[in-house]
């Protein structure tokens, strides 16, 4: 008993620890799964939208809208839905935070 206890206690530290590096590691996840229409870190080819650089308050904006089907669209009702108002708060600030 005592011992599975520590084991139990190290591993939450560890996780603590490394917390912080996996969540920006995360937020790159989610970003590349909107790389193949928005571009490698949002910057997108012509005939797209670039979301490299866009204020992250509006981009939030357009994001939520899009989840609560507020704002026309094809495809991003679907795939908006699919995140947290946290991580599309997350991904929003990282896609602003990139160069156009
Ligand atoms: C399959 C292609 C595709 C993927 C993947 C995709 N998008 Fe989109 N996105 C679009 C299209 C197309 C639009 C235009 C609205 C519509 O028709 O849905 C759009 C519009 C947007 C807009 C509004 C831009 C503006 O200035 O009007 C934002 C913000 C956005 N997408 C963010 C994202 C984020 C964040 C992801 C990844 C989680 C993502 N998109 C993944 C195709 C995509």
């Amino acid at each position: 008993m005592g011992k599975s206890i520590k084991w139990l206690a190290g591993g939450v530290l560890c996780a603590a620890a490394l917390g912080a590096q996996a969540q920006v590691n995360q937020v790159r996840v989610w970003a590349a799964a909107c790389a193949n229409c928005h571009g490698t870190d949002g910057r997108a080819e012509p005939g797209a939208i670039s979301l490299a650089g866009q204020g992250k308050d509006d981009m939030l904006q357009k994001l939520l809208d899009f989840k609560a089907g507020k704002r026309p669209a094809t495809i991003m009702h679907q795939l908006s839905k699919g995140y947290t108002d946290e991580q599309l708060a997350q991904i929003a600030t990282y896609f602003a935070a990139q160069k156009k």
